[in-house]
């Protein structure tokens, strides 16, 4: 495996593996590795010969400057995980090599970056687009991967992708979770004991939200939701929203989308955490 810092050493790493006919995936990451990021990792090198991985705590996604500060940085960890599984190449570039000047472009993003995450972190999506552009530029895969953990993320990327036109294939891959129901996230490590005890409480509700969706309007299964979490001891729901997996709008009726999706924000402490889940009401 090959730890690459600049972008001309990367592209000629890749070339060898592009002029020989070969497959390339990334996996964009921040690093704080686990196994939620292994599983993209894992799809990468089944559907490609040359599996690429980037960390890099992107500075223009952060709207908040103390979440930055305090995201974990792991590399020695995580380069001996992506070493153990068999990843081809990492990227670890630092900000200057990602950032020569500031980035001004703004993308044109569409609604999918209107609600939610677009809503509470502004400019957080732009910034998004403009470190996924990049590595697209740097890497030019042919396929790159995706979490469906952060659910919209996904459906800005692919209106990224529409605008700059790379030709790159998004795959979205399944949220992976612990034991407990709690999605898997670099954010975790950061919760105290007894935040950690609490944090599954996040799926146990959503998938409650599930079963009582049946006999239940879209309003009601959202305030269900909203209510159940805010009654346990420093939790605080940003929003609970159910949206239409395709637009990210906001539905009011079940029957008003093929695919019925709830995304929550929830500050656990002063962890913020999210989450989602796919409903099937009839
Ligand atoms: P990061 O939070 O490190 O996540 C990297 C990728 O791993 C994302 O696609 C995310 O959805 C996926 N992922 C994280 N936790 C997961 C889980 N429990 N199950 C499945 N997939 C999971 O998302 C980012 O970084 C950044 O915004 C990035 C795309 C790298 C741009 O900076």
């Amino acid at each position: 495996m090959k730890v690459i810092a600049k972008i001309d050493e990367l592209k000629k790493a890749i070339s060898e593996y592009r002029n020989n006919g070969k497959s390339i995936g990334l996996v964009p990451t921040m690093g704080a590795l686990h196994d939620g990021h292994i599983s993209l990792v894992k799809r990468c090198l089944n559907e490609n010969e040359c599996c690429v991985v980037s960390i890099f705590v992107n500075p223009t996604q952060f709207n908040d400057k103390n979440d930055l500060k305090h995201y974990p940085r792991t590399p020695k960890e995580d380069c001996k995980l992506l070493q153990s599984v068999g990843c081809t190449i990492v990227f670890a570039p630092d900000v200057d090599e990602m950032y020569p000047e500031e980035d001004t472009r703004i993308f044109d993003l569409g609604s999918v970056a209107e609600v939610m995450e677009g809503k509470f972190r502004p400019g957080h999506f732009n910034g998004v687009a403009q470190i996924v552009s990049k590595l697209f530029y740097a890497v030019e895969p042919n396929k790159a991967y995706f979490g469906e953990k952060d659910f919209q993320q996904i459906a800005v990327i692919r209106a990224m992708e529409r605008e700059i036109n790379t030709g790159v294939e998004i795959i979205d891959v399944p949220i992976v979770r612990e034991k407990d129901g709690l999605a898997m996230s670099s954010r975790n490590r950061r919760l105290t004991e007894n935040q950690r005890k609490n944090a599954p409480k996040i799926w146990e509700t959503l998938s409650k939200s599930y079963t009582f969706a049946q006999n239940h309007s879209v309003k009601e299964t959202i305030n269900f939701v909203i209510d159940t979490l805010n009654a346990i001891p420093e939790f605080k729901v940003e929003y609970y929203e159910i949206v239409d997996a395709d637009s990210l709008q906001p539905i009011s009726d079940w029957n008003s989308s093929k695919r019925a999706v709830g995304c929550i924000a929830t500050f656990c402490g002063e962890i913020r955490l999210i989450d989602n889940i796919t409903y099937c009401v009839k």
